[in-house]
């Protein structure tokens, strides 16, 4: 299949975990594809790898939560392709603490990464949306915005503004033709859930099987099984969605208390 043939997309934290797998499924289906993230070695890497397959890929090396440098970003896309169809705001950042101690940088860095960088890249890109007249803009919040966590407070609540934030996109944008959705992840097998682990003080294996507990289906899901909803959410497959808020997260939040879940 070919469904995103001609469409240009930027993925932010496009190279590593989620992002990563997007990018990856969006240069199979066809988009020229655009990674976004600090880490030079990493986008670069990921930015050869999928030339080498015959992709239109391109990484650019921004921090989303730098206002100059979401705009030079969005300027040099355009520049190159023309146009921007689809923004995935997949970067984000978490930090784990008591609430009573957590330190007010770590509060703010948190929410600069999870919700003021998708506000900057949404604003930004929205102007060549409209022009456009379609566009579909997909950011990633978490199962952690759909309910509370603990000790994740400002991960958590910038998880569920992104939500609030896809809703106020859709409505305001939706006149335009522009689609605004949202995926909420439960765990997924990245370097962010062995982020979690360290914190408790556990190792990965650890805390994937504490993590599996509370899951319907009883595992981990892949950064792929992420990056499928975001393709149908990309793609005119999905012309009629807009403001849908997704859990993709194996059963996880169809529940309302976190129970220990056996096979019987
Ligand atoms: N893994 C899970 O269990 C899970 C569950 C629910 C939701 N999510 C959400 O899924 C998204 C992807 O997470 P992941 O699991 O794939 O984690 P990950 O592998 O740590 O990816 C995070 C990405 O964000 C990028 N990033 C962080 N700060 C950035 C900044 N200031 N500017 C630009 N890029 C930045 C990182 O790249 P650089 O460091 O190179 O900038 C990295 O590529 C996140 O929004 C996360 O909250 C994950």
């Amino acid at each position: 299949m070919n469904i995103l043939k001609g469409k240009v997309a930027i993925v932010t934290g496009g190279s590593s975990g989620i992002g990563r797998a997007i990018c990856e499924i969006f240069c199979e289906e066809g988009a020229k594809t655009v990674i976004i993230g600090r880490r030079e070695e990493l986008g670069k890497e990921l930015e050869k790898i999928l030339l080498k397959k015959g992709y239109e890929a391109l990484y650019i090396k921004a921090d989303i939560s730098k206002e100059d440098e979401v705009k030079s970003m969005v300027n040099m896309v355009v520049g190159k392709y023309g146009k921007i169809d689809i923004l995935v705001n997949s970067a984000g950042l978490v930090k784990m603490g008591n609430t009573h101690e957590f330190p007010l940088k770590d509060w703010n860095e948190v929410l600069a990464v999870n919700l003021t960088g998708p506000f900057l890249c949404c604003r930004e890109v929205l102007p060549y949306m409209i022009r456009e007249g379609r566009g579909s803009i997909i950011n990633i919040s978490s199962a952690a915005g759909l309910r509370g966590v603990p000790k994740v407070a400002v991960y958590s609540s910038s998880k569920a503004a992104l939500i609030m934030f896809t809703s106020v996109l859709a409505l305001e944008y939706g006149p335009y033709g522009i689609r605004s959705n949202c995926i909420c992840p439960g765990p997924i097998d990245t370097t962010m859930l062995k982020e979690v682990g360290r914190f408790h003080g556990i190792d990965e294996l650890e805390a994937k099987e504490n993590a599996k507990k509370n899951i319907p289906l009883q595992r981990i899901g892949e950064p792929r099984e992420i990056a499928k909803a975001v393709l149908f959410l990309a793609s005119d497959e999905s012309s009629y969605v807009n403001g849908s808020i997704i859990p993709v997260d194996g059963g996880l939040t169809a529940g309302r208390f976190t129970v220990a879940i056996g096979k019987r």
